[in-house]
Parts: structure tokens; sequence; C-alpha cells
């Protein structure tokens, strides 16, 4: 069977309105995406399918209107909530790094491959992961790497919005959505951690900080070992003890030193068929991006390439069209200005 056959067969059963071939036939498609590398579109078709059942249970439940809006309400409100749920073709390549994070994100990639063998074992899966470090330095990218090197479903969390959204709330907020993501065994990612911190400005009640922190160390606590949470921050200083102590892994992405800058700049350009116009002033470059994000370089690079192209002639046809380095240094030096005036 191919692709378009399942197709035919889930939109027959599904205006057919017969259930139990419609969930039959999509299974189906799951696991013949799975045998056929698609295994992305095959995780968000499992989550798809399990939320599905999960609302059908709850509206089983009861048959009393009210409370069936009741839960109706609370999925659309954990929804709100929840900025993307995804699935990431992004692997550890992707990401330059020390050796050092590479090897740790690695074990722990290994961990989650090889759960069963742990557990087999009586061993402990780490799973809650912080990634820490300035602004641009791949903590986003990090969290995506894990995700698709895991092929696991991830919840992008809206933390910010969660804290201000309804003052009081936030603890009952947080554990609807960790119990809806373990629920499906997947990634939880609050973005922006130190946002916790933000409860102390906008509530005038002063327990509701302490009652947020006491809320997340229990939901650590009682995290499955198939779910992954992964927290960011660039202010790991303002998150509390408490809560750092429960983090299996803590992983710090630097600013990157020469030879990082050296690696990113060749992977952003190994895809395209652009060169320098002059080596020794695509080195001078590199020395001066010292200081600045893998975010800013990257920024800086890609606009030099852009501006340069703009500038060949419209019938020239290069093979290697070339990269102004003169232009690539004044961008890299503007970039330097900005992050001075800010500081
Ligand atoms: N360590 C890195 N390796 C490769 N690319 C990076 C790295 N850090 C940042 N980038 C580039 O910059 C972009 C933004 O980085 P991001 O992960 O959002 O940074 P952060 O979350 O730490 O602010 C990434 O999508 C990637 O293109
Ligand atoms: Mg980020």
């Amino acid at each position: 069977m191919s692709q378009f056959d399942f197709i035919k067969d889930i939109a027959k059963y599904g205006l057919e309105n017969d259930q139990n071939k419609l969930l039959s036939s999509l299974n189906e498609l799951i696991d013949y995406s799975k045998q056929n590398k698609k295994v992305n579109f095959a995780i968000q078709l499992q989550s798809i399918l399990k939320e599905a059942i999960r609302h059908q249970q709850t509206s089983g439940l009861t048959t009393i209107g009210s409370l069936k809006h009741q839960i109706r309400e609370q999925d659309k409100e954990v929804n709100d909530f929840i900025l993307e749920k995804l699935t990431s073709d992004y692997r550890l390549k992707d990401l330059v790094a020390s050796k050092n994070v590479k090897d740790e994100l690695s074990y722990f990639i290994e961990e989650h491959k090889k759960i069963n063998f742990l557990r087999e074992h009586n061993l402990p899966v780490s799973n809650k992961i912080l990634l820490h470090g300035p602004s641009g330095c791949g903590k986003t990218l990090a969290a995506y790497v894990l995700a698709g090197e895991l092929e696991k479903l991830m919840y992008v969390i809206d933390l910010g919005s969660i804290v201000s959204s309804k003052l009081g709330e936030t603890s009952k907020n947080l554990s609807k959505i960790f119990r809806r993501a373990a629920a499906e065994s997947c990634i939880i990612f609050l973005d922006e951690f130190d946002s916790l911190g933000k409860i102390r400005d906008y509530s005038q009640d002063h327990g509701e900080m302490k009652r947020v922190v006491n809320t997340l160390l229990q939901l650590f606590d009682y995290l499955p070992q198939d779910t992954i949470l992964i927290a960011a921050t660039n202010q790991k200083d303002m998150l509390d003890d408490a809560l750092l102590r429960r983090i299996d892994l803590s992983i710090d992405l630097e600013l990157p030193n020469k030879t990082q800058i050296t690696e990113l700049v060749n992977k952003t350009l190994s895809n395209t068929n652009f060169a320098f116009d002059n080596k020794a002033n695509s080195l001078k470059c590199i020395n001066s991006s010292i200081g600045l994000s893998f975010y800013s370089i990257q920024k800086t690079l890609i606009t030099a390439i852009k501006r340069s192209i703009f500038e060949l002639k419209p019938n020239a046809k290069q093979l290697h069209p070339k990269i102004k380095t003169d232009n690539w240094l004044d961008l890299i030096k503007s970039e330097k200005k900005v992050l001075l005036k800010n500081k």
C-alpha cells in the first residue's frame, strides 16, 4: 500500500463515520510512516490520535453538559500556553559547541535511547536539563536538537504568558501542562525560565512565588522518566536554588571562540556556493567577531552575502559568487557598537 491508499481509506472511513476502521487505518499509516523514515509525520499523527482519544474519554465521563464544557474550556486554556507543538529535524551536527557540551548532550540522548536498558538495571534516567548562557548562543537550537535526535514531540511553553495572564493560577496551569505532556511522553520546553521571577513583580500576594516554586518542585519530582523537561535561561542566577538542585544536567552555552566561529562560518556556507573575496580578510573578520553571539555572527555574514550578490552584474554567472569581506567587517563592527551601547 502507498501513503495515498491510506489517505483514501482514512477519508472514506471518516466520511462514513466508521470510527473503528478509521482508527485502524490511521494506526497503519503511522506504522507505515515510521517504516518509511517519515518519523516526524508519524509522531504528529500519533499526537493527534492520542488527543482525540483523550477528548472522547473525557466527554464519555459524564453526560452532564456543563462538566463536558468545563473540560473543553480547560483544554483550550492549556492550548493558549502552548506556543507550539513541534517535531524537529535538527541534529547534534547542527550545533556548534565545545566538545564537553556535545559529549554531555550525546550522553543525555543515549540515556533516552537506552531507557529500557537503564530501567532493567534499576538506574534512574536523567530527564531534566537546564540550558543557560547568553542570548543567541544556541539554547533554543539545543532544545530542537534534542527533540530531533530523540524523535519526540516538543511542547514549547510560553512561561511569560502563564505567569502574567491570571495571577494566582500559575501553579494550576503549570500542573495542567505537565499532565498533558506526560500523557504523551514528550518534551516540555520552558523557554525563558527566569520569567518565573516576574511573579514577584506582578503579584501582590507574596506567597504566590513560593507556591509556584513548590508546585514546580513537585512536578519535577513526579515527571515520568520518558518525559523530558528542558528549561532555558540567560539569567541562571535568578533561579531558585531548590529548583536548580532538581536539574539533572546543566549545560552552559557560551559565546563562541575563534575555532567555533570558523566552524559556524563553514557550516553557514556549506550549503551554498559562496566564497570570500579575500582569505586573509575573512580571518580578520573572524577575529573581529570574537565577543559576539553565534546568532549575531551568522546574521552579519548572511547580510554581507545578500549585499554582495545584490552588487553582482545581472548576467554575470559566477561559479562561486564572492562575499565582500569589507562589507562583512563593517557589519561586525556596527553589531559590536550596538552591543556596547546596550550594556
Ligand atoms: N551554538 C550554535 N551553533 C550553531 N548555530 C547557532 C548556535 N547558537 C545560535 N546559533 C544560530 O543562531 C540562531 C538563534 O539561536 P538560539 O538557539 O535561538 O539562541 P538562544 O536561544 O540561546 O537565544 C540559531 O537558530 C542558529 O541559526
Ligand atoms: Mg532562545
